[in-house]
């Protein structure tokens, strides 16, 4: 893997905007922001030889930041923290105290509050070996959230056509942490709705929600629902057309284990992204809120038009004990390896 480091012409709060370029031998190339830790091109080479990008995005970093695409907002492949998806009321108990966060979808608080993790300058870690680190440290009390939450995502590239995420995080202070990446994923050479994509996910349950998508607790089997995924099937063989998939799966595997998430094929371009994670659920949403001007050769991006598979812990378990804890104490290193992997299907 080759990186290479190119300056944009955007300072934000005082901090320089980069791109990083990362390549491997097989002709793959990913460009990553250290704004959001953003994942804005990731381009393979598809059945038939032609260059295809697996990714949402824009041509150039004005996208990010343009006002109409922050005004319904839906973090195109940024980096997801503290806390992903949805946590109850936007608070939680340490002991005896309550913490109160920004509440950014009504009364709950959504991907790590008003401006989370996504939307903030990380620092370039210098690396020896050919890989990227990127750094941001959260100072206590940002959205709400106790303690310096010290996060680094190390991203590489394989030969096997393999980007690898790597994330820790350190606290001075028992805080809450769940991290993931929403890369928005459409593999089919002229992008469009992604219904016909076929997807598996090993998970036997999924987690039920309120009506405002916040987890309750409640796992259901998915055996017999439209949340089957267990064997490969169209996404579109039993969604309701409108609302998709904004559901969490809950994978099968022993805590921690790297194992497979999900796998996606697509007729047209001939390729597989297969998933694997140590986290032990999945966020797999079809991106019905999606609505984006302008995005990459000048393209909408509308409801359907893309996928997320959203590896984490399971949302809101800072308000469920029966859930694996998201609590990080002084001392503790949160790790979290997550895969993306490209291959001809
Ligand atoms: C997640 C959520 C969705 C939506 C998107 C961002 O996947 O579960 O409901 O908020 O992020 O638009």
């Amino acid at each position: 893997m080759k990186a290479k480091l190119i300056k944009t012409n955007h300072v934000i709060n005082g901090k320089q905007i980069f791109a990083i370029e990362l390549t491997n031998n097989q002709g793959t190339y990913v460009k990553i922001y250290n704004y959001g830790a953003i994942i804005s091109d990731f381009v393979v080479v598809n059945a038939h030889g032609d260059k295809q990008d697996i990714v949402l995005g824009f041509d150039d970093f004005s996208g990010y930041i343009n006002e109409d695409y922050l005004e319904n907002y839906p973090y195109l492949g940024a980096v997801i923290g503290r806390y992903a998806n949805r946590i109850k009321g936007g608070k939680f108990n340490i002991g005896d105290h309550t913490y109160q966060l920004s509440q950014a979808k009504g009364p709950d608080t959504l991907h790590g509050g008003d401006i989370g993790f996504d939307r903030k300058v990380w620092d370039i870690l210098p690396t020896v070996d050919p890989s990227l680190t990127l750094q941001y440290v959260s100072p206590a009390g940002e959205e709400g959230f106790p303690g310096t939450l010290t996060v680094q995502l190390t991203f590489k590239l394989t030969e096997e056509n393999e980007l690898i995420l790597d994330f820790r995080a350190e606290t001075d202070e028992v805080t809450a942490v769940n991290l993931t990446h929403h890369s928005y994923f459409n593999l089919a050479p002229e992008g469009g709705n992604i219904r016909n994509h076929v997807h598996r996910m090993p998970a036997s349950y999924y987690l039920q929600q309120d009506d405002n998508y916040v987890v309750t607790g409640v796992k259901i089997p998915v055996e017999g629902t439209m949340y089957d995924f267990l064997g490969p099937k169209a996404i579109n063989k039993d969604w309701d057309r409108k609302t998709g998939y904004d559901q969490t799966f809950v994978l099968d595997k022993q805590y921690g284990e790297l194992t497979l998430a999900s796998e996606t094929t697509e007729e047209n371009g001939g390729l597989k992204l297969s998933i694997y994670t140590t986290e032990p659920v999945a966020h797999f949403y079809t991106a019905k809120f999606l609505s984006v001007k302008n995005g990459k050769k000048g393209r909408n991006y509308g409801s359907s038009d893309a996928f997320c598979v959203e590896t984490q812990h399971h949302p809101n378990a800072v308000n469920i004990p029966e859930f694996p804890s998201t609590l990080l104490h002084p001392g503790e290193v949160y790790k979290q390896t997550t895969i993306y992997k490209v291959e001809h299907k």
